[in-house]
């Protein structure tokens, strides 16, 4: 369906847990604290993605905090790819369980998987992720290279002070092995707004930074996926270097998602508050019909998006609830 502003909304990310065994500190707080919500139900989810095949959804991503978390996801995930109407099903994770994970979900439909890894460090790896083990990681990337996940591709957020000296062995990586590196422009979101000024390295640095490292790099066209990474590949590359600028780059004109929270609430723009609660309408029962309804009702809500070159701080939710 065409939003108020002309833009085919067809694609669905849904945060399926706000729950995560990691806490990068640019997302999420320290501490004890909130675990986070546990994400809808299973059969919840499956019915909201049915409904929203009605209305062209045809996409779907499944993200979080870490999805892999949820007891259920590999059965979450066999369950939406049997839905007639969805094409597309990928999933986004930080990795670290993904090696126990990888076969069980390619056997569910999955085909492709974003992984996110900041560094290539184990020490920064420690340091940023406050919990995680790079090891485990790499061990997960291996596994979705084994099992044939394609495309398979790397979320690498550029912070300043932390890993911007990287992005040259990031691009190494991206020849020697057949991943798609994506680099990205830290957002004001969540834990992040606190950090954003202090952080923030622009895609034009990261650019720099290649072109220092790489010299000519070849553009390529997109690398499987429908979304707003320009991509190049370094001659006689296997993988490829994407640049994701939300920031600098304007892409709020092309943009076709929607958001499903882990709160239960769809939530038409990832930086703006406004959200419509699901639950209710789960909690009566209501059916195919009523649950694409709202889903109308959402991407009819849909707001033009960002000014150019600015996102006020978001601060009504973590990323890891919203699922970025
Ligand atoms: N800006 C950009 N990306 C972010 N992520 C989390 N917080 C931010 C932020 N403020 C990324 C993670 C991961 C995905 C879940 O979202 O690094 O790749
Ligand atoms: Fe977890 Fe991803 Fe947030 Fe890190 S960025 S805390 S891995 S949700």
């Amino acid at each position: 369906m065409l939003d108020k502003f002309e833009r085919a909304i067809t694609y669905l990310r849904i945060s399926v847990t706000g729950r995560c065994n990691m806490r990068c500190f640019y997302c999420r707080p320290g501490g004890g604290g909130e675990p986070g919500e546990p994400g809808l139900p299973a059969g919840d989810i499956v019915r909201i993605v049915r409904a929203g095949t009605r209305v062209g959804i045809r996409k779907i991503r499944l993200t979080g905090g870490e999805p892999l978390v949820r007891p259920d996801i590999v059965s979450l995930t066999a369950a939406l790819s049997a839905l007639p109407g969805i094409d597309d099903i990928a999933l986004t994770t930080n990795g670290a369980l993904l090696a126990r994970y990888a076969q069980e979900l390619k056997e569910a439909g999955l085909r492709r998987v974003n992984i996110s890894l900041d560094t290539l460090r184990p020490e920064r790896f420690t340091s940023i992720t406050r919990a995680g083990r790079w090891q485990d990681v790499w061990s997960g990337v291996e596994a979705a290279l084994v099992h044939d996940f394609s495309p398979v591709k790397l979320n690498v957020v550029v912070l300043r002070g932390h890993n911007e000296d990287e992005v040259a062995d990031f691009a190494r990586l991206a020849r020697e092995y057949p991943l798609h590196v994506r680099f990205i422009e830290l957002m004001p979101i969540g834990e992040g707004s606190a950090f954003t000024s202090e952080l923030y390295v622009s895609a034009d640095e990261i650019w720099g930074r290649l072109r220092d490292y790489a010299g000519a790099l070849e553009p390529v066209g997109s690398v499987g996926g429908s979304g707003p990474a320009r991509y190049w590949k370094l001659p006689g590359g296997r993988g490829t270097i994407g640049l994701i600028a939300p920031l600098s780059g304007y892409f709020c004109p092309s943009c076709n998602r929607m958001r499903l929270t882990a709160a239960g609430t769809l939530r038409p723009c990832l930086c703006q508050g406004e959200e419509i609660d699901v639950k209710p309408l789960l909690a009566r029962g209501a059916g195919d019909d009523e649950l694409a309804a709202l889903m109308t009702r959402a991407i009819a809500a849909k707001p033009k998006g960002n000014p150019e070159h600015e996102i006020a701080p978001v601060t009504d939710r973590l990323m890891s609830q919203i699922g970025g």
